[in-house]
């Protein structure tokens, strides 16, 4: 659980890659800050993940590293360091790294990262760093 919002006022930026700095392990967002219902996740991503869509919500991506691709069944995206692409809410998509992508999602609290498909590569959510 993140602490209280006043014991967390410490007057100090929130640097993506000072936080990057502390895990390195993949596919396992980490939470940086929330804004009311959203949360604010970093992440390291290489390789492929699996085709699946958000019933509920859209998804922002946020490139801080490398090129992502997002593969759509009817076509891609490329996204750039310093760039960021919105997947609209019910439509599959699967995120593809062919080196490491480092990024920011906004989403809102308790999306799962596979959204309806389940599985292994689902992610444990509120992991904060
Ligand atoms: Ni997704």
């Amino acid at each position: 659980m993140p602490p209280s919002p006043l014991a967390f006022q410490t007057y100090q930026p929130i640097n993506f890659a000072s936080k990057l700095s502390l895990f390195s392990d993949q596919w396992q967002p980490r939470v940086i800050a929330e804004m009311n219902d959203y949360q604010f996740k970093i992440v390291r991503i290489e390789g492929d993940f699996i085709w699946h869509s958000h019933a509920d919500t859209d998804e922002s991506f946020i490139v801080l590293e490398g090129e992502l691709r997002i593969d759509f069944r009817d076509g891609h995206v490329c996204v750039n360091a310093g760039e960021m692409y919105v997947v609209p809410k019910g439509i599959e998509h699967k995120p593809y790294a062919h080196e490491e992508v480092r990024m920011l999602l906004i989403e809102p609290r308790g999306v799962v990262n596979t959204g309806d498909e389940g599985g292994e590569r689902t992610a444990t959510n509120d992991l904060w760093i």
